[in-house]
């Protein structure tokens, strides 16, 4: 299997309440290897430009609003079959229907507070990775 890069974001939700640590934790023993790693609140523009693909969807202003109500972690990985190994560890978008274990189903609360995010695909890791980081920033 291929290694591929994808981008985890631990969002506001989790970030309050202190689960950084615990996230990272679990990704590295995962096998991620952590290319970059900062902490920083999206403004409004930002939150918009990285969820863009959702805009038409009735759930675009609440999900921007929850993204810019304190600070975020994000975080570009590596590692091989990263795409759907991340998504696996992750679990399900609504917590409710995640598996036991998963990240999701240990910390998120609903479908919009749902503690981390992921990319759907090899090409958005990519893009995503992007969009927080320079490639030189990643090592
Ligand atoms: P994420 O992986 O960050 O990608 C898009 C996000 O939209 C998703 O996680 C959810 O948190 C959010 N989302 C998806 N569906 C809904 C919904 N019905 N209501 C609110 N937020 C949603």
């Amino acid at each position: 299997m291929a290694t591929q890069r994808t981008l985890s974001i631990i969002k506001p939700d989790a970030v309050e309440k202190g689960l950084q640590g615990a996230i990272i934790a679990r990704l590295q023993e995962e096998g991620f290897s952590i290319l970059g790693l900062r902490q920083l609140r999206l403004t409004r523009q930002q939150a918009e430009g990285f969820y863009a693909v959702h805009k038409e969807r009735p759930f675009f202003q609440e999900l921007c609003a929850f993204m810019t109500r304190s600070p975020i972690v994000v975080i570009a990985l590596e590692r091989d079959d990263a795409v759907q190994h991340y998504r696996k560890v992750i679990g399900a978008t609504d917590p409710a229907k995640a598996e036991a274990g998963t990240i999701r189903k240990l910390y998120g609360a609903s479908v919009s507070e749902n503690a981390v995010h992921g990319s759907d695909s090899e090409e958005n890791g990519r893009i995503e990775c992007s969009y927080f980081f320079a490639g030189f920033d990643l090592v």
